[in-house]
């Protein structure tokens, strides 16, 4: 059997640990990495053609490495045994109970794993904390760890990740950073250098850079915390463009010109969602109220605040310009997922829409390329009338409105003119991502809202 140099083993095969993996297998044929999940289903997926999760280029990469020294199994123990390195990549969902509930982290996953590691491990470990935590858990990971009497050692390392759904391969292949933090210590520096060596194999070295523990851990809150901030100010303007005559497109071209604002992450939307963004920020709240940094804590728990905002303004917007009533109504969502090119709908906006239609007792018709069995679980309990079809025009047959949720640039092209045609009059269509040509719409004969910009109404 062929020796490896290493042996890396992942646990936790979700959206963060596979597509990292599969990248770090494909770049170094020399590492077996080995990814497992308690979930038979989807580790069973991860070693067919239909992967569990939908991310555009990943089955290339997948298919580059497995078999050859990419690996998925359910036996976490014997993976634990054999590797030199284990990434964690389980969840840590916000915690439903008990103190911090809604806001802190729930780590009890996390701690499972710690101890599952320890019980398994026959020998030191380079443990590296992949999954998003507070600042300060490899300090209590490490005590749980090393509190064994086996005599074995385990150094904790904090990698956060920090791709994005729907481009995971281009930000794995070409990371703007790799951060790696360890303990200032000679076994934590050693440790530090065996991570940046995996990562070395293909990002160039002024890329990786490297921290104490806590700064990696807090960085990666930190990040999600000022990209969801910077969507949330221009969200917040949007409503002040649609009072003003302004255009919240042209007002972001403006002020993203300012090198030292820059032009990204300045879309105005219905709202941000993902699995990520209002999760961290509420455990970075929850952390400033731990240290007594109330103002602080304040700060940045209103831009979860007016992203709520956001969704809920589109949706009374819907509603007040239908007359002030959808009751009955039929109501296209075209696109249900958090945002375009993934099928994950965690925390995505058109939840909210959908469900404060059905509220208002809408008959809500939703159509996505990718999300429409996720979208069936998370309207599964919501009650009211609701139907699914892959096909916009299906979809839009019929409806009174359309409300664009998901930025899927098939909607940009679709035939406005034979939608329009099939739809109840007047039509309107509600841009939550902008994406339409709103003109071109205007004339075909809809009424347009779109966000941050003048509607364009017939009536
Ligand atoms: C985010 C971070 O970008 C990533 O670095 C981190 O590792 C995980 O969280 P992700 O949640 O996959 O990634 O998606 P992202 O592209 O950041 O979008 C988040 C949400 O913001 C989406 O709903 C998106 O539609 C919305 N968004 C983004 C806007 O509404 N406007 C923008 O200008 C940009």
């Amino acid at each position: 059997m062929k020796s490896f140099e290493k042996k890396v083993l992942c646990i936790g095969a979700g959206y963060v640990g596979g597509p990292t993996m599969a990248m770090i297998a494909a770049k170094c044929p020399q590492y077996e990495v080995t990814v497992v999940d308690i979930d038979e289903r989807r580790i069973a997926a991860w070693q067919s053609d239909t992967l569990p999760i939908y991310e555009p280029g990943l089955l290339d990469v997948v298919k580059i490495a497995r078999g050859r020294n990419l690996f998925f199994s359910t036996d976490i123990d014997e993976g634990i045994r054999h590797a030199d390195i284990i990434f964690v990549s389980v969840n840590t969902p916000t915690k439903t109970f008990g103190d911090g509930a809604g806001r802190a982290a729930d780590l009890q996953y996390w701690e499972k794993t710690a101890r599952n590691i320890v019980a398994a491990a026959e020998s030191d470990k380079i443990i590296v904390e992949k999954s998003t935590l507070p600042v300060r858990t490899a300090k209590a990971m490490g005590r749980i760890l090393n509190a064994n009497d086996k005599g074995i050692r385990f150094e904790v390392v904090s990698n956060p990740e920090f791709l994005a759904e729907g481009t995971a391969v281009a930000d794995l292949e070409n990371p703007d950073r790799v951060l790696i933090g360890s303990r200032e210590t000679e076994p934590g520096l050693a440790a530090r250098k065996e991570i940046v060596d995996i990562y070395a194999n293909w990002v160039p070295a002024a890329r990786i850079i490297t921290s104490n523990v806590w700064s990696a851990e807090l960085s990666k809150l930190v990040a999600n915390a000022f990209l969801a901030q910077r969507i949330s100010s221009i969200n917040s303007i949007s409503a002040l463009c649609e009072k003003t005559k302004a255009n919240v497109a042209e007002v972001a071209h403006a002020i993203g010109m300012d090198s030292r604002i820059g032009p990204k992450f300045l879309n105005a939307s219905v709202g941000f969602g993902g699995s990520c963004f209002k999760k961290d920020i509420l455990n970075l709240v929850y952390i400033c109220e731990n240290y007594g940094l109330y103002e602080v804590a304040q700060y940045w728990e209103n831009v979860v605040r007016i992203n709520e905002y956001q969704e809920q303004r589109f949706v009374r917007t819907m509603v007040r310009v239908m007359f002030n009533t959808v009751a009955d109504k039929r109501i296209a969502l075209f696109g249900f997922a958090f945002k375009k090119d993934t099928g994950d709908t965690r925390e995505s906006p058109a939840i909210h829409v959908a469900k404060h239609l059905l509220a208002e007792r809408a008959r809500v018709v939703v159509t996505d390329p990718q999300a429409l069995d996720n979208a069936k679980k998370d309207l599964a309990g919501a009650g009211g009338n609701v139907e699914y079809h892959e096909d916009p025009y299906e979809a839009a047959r019929g409806a009174h409105a359309i409300a664009v949720c998901t930025e899927w640039q098939q909607y940009v092209h679709l035939d406005y003119r034979r939608i329009f045609d099939s739809m109840e009059k007047p039509a309107f269509i509600f841009d939550g991502r902008n994406i339409l040509n709103h003109k071109e719409l205007y004339e075909t004969g809809f009424s347009v809202f779109p966000i941050g910009r003048t509607a364009l109404k017939h009536f």
